[in-house]
């Protein structure tokens, strides 16, 4: 398993241009199955998390190639013949689980995997399924595996998610946009992640009503059409060089081929550190604050603080000059970084879904496990605050939602090496 040698305390200064999205990718690859013909989507990028998922939509019998070269993937499902995603591969990656409003949604029949747990805790799908049963599809669970059947035209009129849930989101607009007659969400999530979603089966022909907000109506069509589409940029891995270009005093940093539009309120959120920050089209102009101001904060649905920038954004406040505290009001549980950012010297207190972070904390070099792939990344950027030399171990996990991470950091001034296969 890869290891990270990271040597600290350097400061970032230059340019970083950012990938294309995971979490918006794999929801337009997943509805590619729905199209008479072949999608071509660009910008997707080499990720574990990608490739994984070609897997799964192959074992359907549909055609996916993958350029690496120019980032496109064009997926064809016109010889699908099996509609199942099987446990070893669902397991590997839970948005695998898209599979069931997709093949529901272009065969009226699916047979997949419950997803497993991650490793904070438990990820439950119940209102997917829920969902699913509102909008009138028949769900049998046997061996570990949904079973699902749906008529065309499904009479279910609306479902409400409690609590607003992305994942739900997205499988029931698969499932709908081919099968419903006509099926409203209420809480609908409204993450850029959806929105991209949507407009992407709007242009393939489908009838969707109130993208963009937390009601979303969608009336049934007879078939939909194959596009090209281009995939949202990385808002995630975005924010993340944003925290790691505030962590250095002496760090400046422009961001490229970016979508501020897509980051809500975190902008406003990052200022208050003291962090200097300029936007001007695609780009996102950082410099680092002399000295960082402690902001806390609760993450919450977009356009709220993501809880996929929380890791990180508690590392940031390890080294602000005063105490903070973190709250995850998504994922309870979500802390495995903590006890890992105290091995570096980090002052932290985990009080159930709330870290309470000192401040003022100089970092020195240790060793580290990642557990998951945004407190992995938060270890990486402590690392390069931290004195000497820190070792990051099992960074596979940043393999799955980073692309080409050391390459872009270092370009930029950090110091940090790949050791393979230990
Ligand atoms: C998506 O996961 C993202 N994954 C996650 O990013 C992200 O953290 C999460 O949304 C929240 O923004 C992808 O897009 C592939 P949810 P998802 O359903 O859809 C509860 C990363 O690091 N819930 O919006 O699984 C759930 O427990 C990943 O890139 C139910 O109770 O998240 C959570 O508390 C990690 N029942 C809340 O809803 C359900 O059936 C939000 O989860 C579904 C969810």
């Amino acid at each position: 398993m890869d290891k990270f040698i990271i040597n600290g305390d350097t400061p970032l200064k230059g340019t970083i241009s950012v990938s294309g999205s995971k979490n918006a990718a794999l929801p337009l690859m997943a509805a590619s199955i729905l199209a008479d013909g072949p999608t071509k989507i660009t910008h997707i990028p080499k990720l574990k998390d990608i490739y994984t998922f070609n897997n799964v939509i192959r074992v359907t019998g549909t055609h996916v190639q993958f350029d690496e070269e120019k980032n496109e993937l064009t997926i064809d499902p016109s010889h699908l013949a099996h509609t199942e995603a099987p446990y070893e591969l669902v397991r590997k990656m839970r948005a695998s689980f898209y599979m069931l409003g997709a093949l529901l949604g272009r065969e009226g029949a699916a047979k997949v995997s419950m997803p497993g747990g991650c490793a904070w805790g438990p990820r439950p799908v119940d209102l997917h399924l829920k969902g699913m049963e509102a909008m009138g599809v028949n769900i049998e669970l046997e061996a570990g595996y949904v079973i699902a059947t749906a008529e065309r035209r499904l009479e279910g009129k609306s479902f409400t998610l409690e609590p607003s849930s992305v994942g739900a989101t997205i499988n029931l607009l698969l499932a709908a946009v081919l099968r419903a007659r006509e099926f409203t969400i209420h809480n609908a999530a409204k993450e850029p992640d959806v929105v991209y979603l949507c407009k992407a089966l709007q242009q393939m022909g489908a009838d969707i009503d109130g993208i963009g907000t937390g009601i979303l109506t969608v009336r049934g069509v007879d078939q939909l059409n194959s596009v090209d589409f281009r995939n949202a940029p990385d808002r995630i891995e975005t924010g993340t060089f944003m925290i790691a270009a505030a962590m250095h005093p002496e760090s400046e940093v422009t961001l490229t081929d970016t979508d501020p539009q897509d980051l809500g309120h975190f902008p406003d959120t990052f200022k208050k550190t003291g962090a200097k920050l300029s936007i001007e089209g695609d780009k996102i102009h950082i410099k680092a604050p002399d000295i960082i101001k402690p902001v806390s904060v609760k993450t919450a649905i977009y356009p709220g603080f993501p809880t996929d920038l929380q890791a990180q954004w508690s590392t940031m406040m390890t080294q602000a000059a005063g105490p903070s505290k973190v709250t995850d009001t998504i994922y309870f549980d979500r802390f495995s970084y903590v006890p890992e950012l105290k091995r570096l010297g980090a002052s932290m207190k985990l009080d159930k879904n709330t870290v309470h972070i000192s401040g003022g904390n100089s970092l020195g070099g240790a060793s580290v496990m990642s557990t998951d792939l945004r407190a992995s990344v938060s270890l990486v950027l402590a690392g390069m605050v931290a004195k000497g030399q820190t070792e990051v171990l099992r960074v596979y996990h940043l393999d799955r939602g980073y692309e080409d991470l050391e390459y872009k950091l270092n370009t930029v001034g950090a110091n940090i090496r790949r050791i393979g296969g230990e």
